[in-house]
């Protein structure tokens, strides 16, 4: 039996596998410039989180219909409940579909056909985090808040995604306020790539109750002592580190030294088609690799609850 756990990092366009990728294309008439399934495997050798947006971005060509969404959903959601994910919260990227002609319709009303019956068919509960591409303007960002608004009922949180480097969270101030008045819980990406002054801006400007990544706080001994004191989570992505090549090899991972200082970490999957594994793949990894011990891992899949937009008796259930 998988340890219960979590999944509190995990961008739902990354979960296309190249045998989905290869479906959808065939059923909305999409051409992919690959010859298959293993010219484009081929092609997931990344050197940094650009060369690996640049294929995400392009791969979601193939989803148009509200179908094309819960096909996708459904099978992320089966493979995390194989790997002991009780509860998942999943982020999507509206303005990378508005972009392509796809509606905010389509993408919210397809991710809830799945994630609607998620329950009752996976046993995994769901939650949606609508992400902002940190490389758009503030003002897109704004306007995608706005075409969000008929669906917040099955909106939890925003987020903040896409390339890091030169994008400091301080961008979104404006949009993170409005989203904070309309109800919405507070997320975003920082110090995967991007300095830790980027975590401190997420956590002062945009009230971030999460920081994603955060991997880069541990230069900061000052930021750690205050992750620290305050019990901010860490949704910490080990394979995806290493893909992106934020860390050498699994080896060098930081995780055990941020446990040690006393952080509230988790482990996650972030785009788990393309980085070679999903949430317990994770977890497993960290074990072999890093040498984890059981109740370290019980600790993450703890935090991973605790870190969770649950309340207390949905909590008590999910675990
Ligand atoms: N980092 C930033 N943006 C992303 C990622 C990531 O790992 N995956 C999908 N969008
Ligand atoms: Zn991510």
């Amino acid at each position: 039996m998988p340890l219960p756990k979590a999944e509190l990092h995990l961008h739902i366009e990354g979960t296309l596998e190249p045998e989905l990728a290869f479906e959808l294309a065939g059923r909305n008439g999409v051409p992919l410039p690959y010859a298959g399934t293993d010219a484009l495997r081929e092609a997931y050798r990344f050197t940094d989180l650009q060369s690996f947006l640049n294929l995400y971005y392009e791969l979601m060509a193939v989803l148009r219909t509200e179908q094309d969404f819960a096909d996708l959903a459904d099978a992320y959601l089966a493979r995390a409940a194989a790997q002991g994910v009780r509860h998942a919260e999943i982020f999507f990227d509206p303005q990378a579909h508005l972009a392509r002609g796809v509606g905010m319709d389509t993408v919210v009303e397809g991710l809830w056909r799945a994630l609607g019956r998620s329950e009752e068919k996976h046993g995994v509960s769901t939650r949606l985090i609508m992400c902002f591409l940190r490389d758009e303007t503030a003002e897109s960002a704004m306007r995608t808040l706005r075409a969000a608004q008929p669906y917040l009922g099955r909106i939890t949180g925003v987020g903040l995604d896409s390339a890091e480097t030169g994008h400091p969270p301080a961008k979104f101030r404006e949009v993170y306020e409005a989203a904070t008045a309309l109800g919405l819980r507070r997320v975003a990406h920082a110090g995967e790539e991007g300095p830790p002054e980027y975590i401190t801006e997420a956590l002062d400007v945009l009230g971030v109750e999460r920081v994603d990544h955060g991997l880069r706080c541990t230069e900061d001994p000052e930021l750690v002592e205050r992750l620290v004191r305050d019990r901010v989570p860490l949704t910490l992505c080990p394979l995806s580190n290493v893909r992106l090549r934020t860390v050498d090899a699994l080896a060098d991972h930081p995780l055990p030294a941020m446990l040690d200082a006393g952080l509230m970490c988790t482990v996650n999957s972030d785009d788990p088609a393309y980085f070679g594994g999903y949430a317990g793949d994770n977890f497993d990894a960290v074990r072999d690799t890093l040498g984890l011990s059981e109740e370290r891992l019980r600790d993450l899949a703890r935090n991973s609850f605790h870190a969770a937009f649950l309340d207390d008796d949905e909590e008590r259930r999910a675990r």
